[in-house]
């Protein structure tokens, strides 16, 4: 088997390719093998085994609880359904932040036990060891600024970030600092649309925006909200593309009917 044939279709270098083309990057979400199949046979170019599985998977209120073994867990059963999008991983809070070598311990154990394609990690120049450390391992590295969930006890809120000139600066430092560092992407989480342009215009590695306007280089969406099987958040980004919750809760609905009026199975459902 030549290394080629056990790459997926789309590369870090293929991003930047599409990058330099103009050519938009689509990324979403997915936590297990059912799903990822789905997405991945959509056409979608990047899919997150992101760490809001800790909210959308496990019902915590913030992605701080989800553990590496979770993730790991995840990102296994993603990895075995798909064959073209390249699979991202999150590093969840705490196994990075603090110190350079548990950063590249983790990192390697998701790729190692996942075969997943690249990590990806919150923050710009205070985890900038992590990342330098990481790479310099020849894992790839997607980065994240803005809103950056696994902060949200610092700011409190999960409103638009670096709206005011200081932290707006700040987050252009940083994405050069990733983009220097080496960063194959970036994700921008809700900031302003002049913001997210101007960064993009002055790094090399494509920006991936949620709730950052149409200037990035990609969009990300988490899958469950924008396939409205998550009703219970309605940010101004979020475009719904499908109401599965009332698919679901009909389908589930009918089913309790039909067992009670005896209804299922028919003669056609039985043996
Ligand atoms: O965990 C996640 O789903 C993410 C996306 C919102 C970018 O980080």
């Amino acid at each position: 088997m030549s290394v080629e044939s056990t790459l997926r279709a789309v590369t870090t270098y293929r991003l930047t390719e599409m990058k330099q083309r103009g050519e938009k990057i689509a990324m979403l979400t997915s936590y297990d093998y059912s799903m990822a199949k789905i997405v991945d046979a959509a056409g979608v170019d990047v899919i997150l085994v992101g760490d809001s599985a800790a909210n959308v998977m496990h019902g915590y209120e913030t992605t701080l609880p989800i553990t590496l073994d979770m993730m790991i867990y995840h990102a296994k059963s993603v990895v075995r359904a798909v064959n073209r999008a390249l699979v991202v991983v999150d590093l969840p809070f705490g196994t990075y932040q603090g110190n350079s070598k548990v950063a590249v311990d983790s990192a390697i154990r998701i790729m190692k036990e996942t075969e997943a394609d690249a990590v990806k990690l919150e923050g710009g120049e205070e985890v900038l060891e992590s990342v330098q450390r990481i790479l310099a391992c020849g894992i790839p590295v997607m980065g994240h600024l803005g809103l950056t969930p696994q902060s949200i006890h610092k700011f409190g809120t999960y409103t638009v970030r670096a709206r005011e000139e200081a932290e707006a600066e700040k987050l252009v430092r940083d994405a050069q600092l990733l983009d220097r560092a080496g960063c194959f992407a970036c994700v921008l989480e809700k900031i302003p649309a002049v913001l997210a342009e101007r960064v993009t215009r002055e790094v090399s590695m494509p920006t991936i925006g949620i709730g950052a306007g149409g200037a990035t280089d990609g969009q990300v969406l988490v899958a469950h909200d924008m396939l409205g099987i998550n009703k219970g958040f309605s940010p101004r980004f979020l475009r719904r593309y499908a109401d599965l919750h009332s698919v679901m809760t009909d389908a589930v609905s009918d089913y309790v009917r039909d067992v009670k009026e005896c209804d299922f199975p028919n003669e056609k459902e039985q043996y």
